[in-house]
């Protein structure tokens, strides 16, 4: 069955980065039920809480939107979505978690958005958004009316991204006994891991990788080709993920929780890390 056009999976589907925003304000109302979903502090799967604002022109008047991201990726945003988390253990995957829940809360009223993981200045948004002791801004996105068209250096950073392009079925999905896994051979799960594979990582680098073990769900990630840099990027592509997962299995009313339940996998190379398991 195809889903609504207001389901969680055909926002999952019809999603991609937006750079380039029209000049049209966002309305106003738009704005107030952004501003309601981001003030609540709110716990990841991990047990971490995340903190949200908005960076917006009516309430924040002084504030230079064109600075806030670097060598002009994003183009005529009409504001900020913006958040903190405390660094610890798995906390950015919490973020990721609960930082995509907004994005596609904004996608859902037609606004485009865009992870920010590396091109934006943290010091800068800091000046806006102040930190608590011991937090740490993973990521940004700018929000606003999607342009018409992209601009050049939006069109050219997806062709370097390759963003529409997501590995096969069989590179992302095994069953425990190590076979890949191919669309269709497990329909409860079917469109939620469907959407994880649509989910979007940084540089476009999936690395998320789930085996399946009857009805468990085991996540890891594939930390080859994972570059060292201050903020763990693939951990918030991780909590990305699981939030995929998660919203389409609760949609189609298959309940679960995330639990600490590592298999053993014979298959497993050692550099998969293992996170959670859908129980
Ligand atoms: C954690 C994370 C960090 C990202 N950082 C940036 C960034 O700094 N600059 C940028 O232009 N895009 C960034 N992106 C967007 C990705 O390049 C994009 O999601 C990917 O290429 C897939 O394309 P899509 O979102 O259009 O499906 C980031 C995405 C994620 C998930």
């Amino acid at each position: 069955m195809e889903p609504g056009t207001d389901s969680i999976l055909h926002m999952i589907r019809n999603r991609s980065s937006i750079r380039t925003f029209s000049t049209e304000p966002v309305p106003k109302e738009t704005v107030e039920e952004l501003r309601e979903l981001v003030s609540r502090e709110d716990r990841g799967p991990f047990g971490n809480v995340c903190r949200f604002g908005l960076l917006d022109p009516t309430i924040h008047p002084f504030v230079d939107l064109g600075s806030l991201s670097s060598y002009g990726v994003i183009k005529n945003p009409y504001g900020y979505l913006v958040g903190a988390v405390q660094k610890a253990d798995r906390s950015l995957v919490d973020f990721g978690y609960l930082f995509q829940r907004v994005l596609l809360e904004a996608t859902k009223r037609g606004l485009g958005t865009c992870w920010l993981g590396g091109t934006f200045r943290p010091e800068k948004v800091a000046s806006y958004f102040p930190l608590r002791a011991g937090e740490m801004i993973p990521a940004v996105s700018p929000f606003g009316i999607p342009a018409e068209k992209r601009s050049i250096i939006d069109g050219f950073l997806r062709w370097g991204a390759s963003s529409k392009l997501r590995k096969p079925w069989g590179e992302l999905f095994y069953h425990a006994s190590g076979n890949p896994l191919q669309e269709g051979e497990v329909p409860l799960l079917q469109d939620a891991l469907e959407a994880v594979r649509l989910a979007p990582s940084a540089m476009n680098r999936q690395p998320w990788r789930v085996a399946i073990e009857g009805n468990r769900a085991h996540f890891y990630l594939d930390t080859r080709g994972e570059k060292k840099s201050p903020v763990r990027y693939a951990e918030l592509d991780l909590g990305i993920a699981l939030y995929h997962f998660e919203a389409v299995c609760r949609e189609q009313g298959n309940e679960g929780r995330w639990g600490f339940d590592p298999p053993h996998l014979t298959f497993a190379p050692p550099e998969w890390e293992y996170i959670t398991t859908w129980l």
